[in-house]
């Protein structure tokens, strides 16, 4: 609190674009009850860390951080501390154990209940949990966005694949959609008020409505926002491969805002390494997915999920995850090294690989994926792409940058002939591994 009386919120977010969603969920929660948001920690009243637990990684920062909060609280007895978020359902009152100074602990389920737990509370101390997965897992709450032309739109949450890797469906649960009408309202709201661009949020979002029974599907709802006026793009993310059909592909193509990105983890390119993901594709099946998709899209931008070190992957099968990635030819991929995940069936598999060897061929991936990131950039030269203006990059105000409808960020030298929120057309002069370099043409 300040010497006006003004009490901070502080939250960081880890994991993945749900969970920024949901962050504006809280945001909105404690800006309902007066908090104001900000960017220090020392000032904060509420210290809120809405967490992670894809891999062991995202965990150890977490668990950092949490580390890191025991001296604020030292110093002010009255903050609060709340560890939120898939990490937080996972591993629930363990939190309080390893962390006492931790106040507390809310599930993916539960986010709603931030606001009674603070109201609650009233400068008493103690631990609070609320973890009930049974709750729905969507409440209508205050949404606090983040960004002014740039909107998430979660439109189910949960997972029902069990990739025999993955902790999302232990701490998500089961798959819910919102209704297709819901979506739409809150998409029309998002266009009068000013937004250009909302990515659609889902696990899987090839199975979104299949709950709800009643017909819709993934494409059903994209042509159902395509008549939505005011937003000009419409992202969605993650697809898979087992679910994603010809028909949502043909939505996609036909639609205008709908951005030709698609994103379709493959994980790896050996189908004896998928059927122990419990994928549930083959190569072969995937490679006619995005043929078709190339065919109806001619500009696709082709992004991708990849593990390395899967239990039972042997050398001849990591050279077939890098020959079909030389096949494909992804704009880019996100690659990790399998990380054991505890209540997850491979994590107790006998076949683990050496964690050398890992490290080994996620350099050896990288290595071929930055080659082609590179000469899939460079094809981009000389040509012009439509951007989002988003403003100056991290390090340096006087370069901007922008997204295409693609997703690939173009940086240019700020030259005063855009804003912020706008939509232009820059010419890319230069292709590199990550980015581009260009200048605005108007
Ligand atoms: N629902 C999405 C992604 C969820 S997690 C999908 O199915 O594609 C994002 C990515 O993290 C996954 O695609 C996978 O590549 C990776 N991942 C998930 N669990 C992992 C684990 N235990 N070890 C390493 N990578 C993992
Ligand atoms: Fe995890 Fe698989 Fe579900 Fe993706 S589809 S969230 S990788 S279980
Ligand atoms: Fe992480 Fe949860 Fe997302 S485990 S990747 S924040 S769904």
């Amino acid at each position: 609190m300040d010497v006006l009386g003004n009490k901070f919120a502080y939250i960081a977010t880890y994991g993945c674009q749900m969970n920024s969603s949901d962050s504006e969920r809280y945001a909105g929660q404690l800006e309902a009850l007066g908090y104001r948001l900000t960017e220090e920690m020392d000032v904060a009243d509420v210290i809120l860390l809405n967490t992670c637990c894809v891999r062991e990684t995202a965990e150890g920062k977490t668990l950092g951080k949490i580390g890191e909060l025991k001296h604020y609280k030292e110093r002010n007895p009255e903050l609060v501390i709340a560890v939120t978020g898939c990490m937080a359902q996972e591993w629930q009152e363990r939190l309080f154990e390893r962390a006492p100074h931790i106040d507390l602990v809310i599930g993916t389920h539960n986010i709603h209940k931030l606001t009674a737990l603070l109201q609650e509370r009233q400068g008493k101390s103690g631990h609070a949990l609320a973890a009930d997965m049974s709750l729905p897992a969507f409440h209508d709450l205050p949404t606090k966005r983040f960004h002014k032309f740039f909107a998430w739109v979660p439109i189910m949450n949960g997972c029902n694949k069990f990739c025999t890797y993955c902790i999302v469906p232990h701490v998500r649960g089961r798959e819910v959609s919102r209704p297709v009408a819901e979506i739409v309202r809150e998409v029309a709201q998002l266009g009068k008020d000013g937004y250009k661009e909302v990515t659609l949020l889902g696990q899987n979002v090839n199975s979104y409505g299949l709950d709800l029974r009643d017909g819709t599907d993934f494409g059903t709802l994209v042509e159902a926002l395509e008549t939505v006026p005011g937003v000009e793009r419409i992202r969605y993310m993650t697809s898979h491969p087992k679910d994603m059909t010809p028909a949502m592909i043909d939505a996609i193509a036909a639609g205008s805002r709908v951005v030709h990105h698609l994103h379709l983890p493959i994980q790896s390119g050996s189908n004896a390494m998928l059927k122990r993901m419990n994928r549930g594709y083959t190569v072969e099946h995937y490679l006619d997915l995005i043929a078709y998709a190339r065919k109806k899209m001619s500009d696709l931008v082709l992004t991708t999920d990849l593990i390395v070190g899967f239990p039972g992957e042997t050398e001849a099968m990591f050279q077939e995850t890098l020959q079909l990635i030389r096949q494909v030819g992804y704009d880019m991929a996100y690659t990790f090294i399998y990380s054991p995940r505890t209540g997850t069936p491979a994590a107790t598999w006998p076949d683990q690989v050496a964690a050398a060897e890992k490290s080994r061929r996620l350099q050896c991936l990288m290595d071929i994926q930055n080659e082609t990131s590179l000469a899939l950039n460079r094809e981009m030269e000389g040509r012009s792409y439509e951007v989002i203006v988003e403003g100056p990059t991290k390090n340096d105000a006087r370069h901007w940058f922008g997204r295409t409808r693609g997703n690939k960020m173009i940086i240019w030298e700020e030259d005063g002939s855009v804003q912020i929120g706008d939509t232009a057309d820059v010419m890319v002069d230069k292709g590199q591994t990550w980015v581009l370099k260009g200048h605005v043409i108007h």
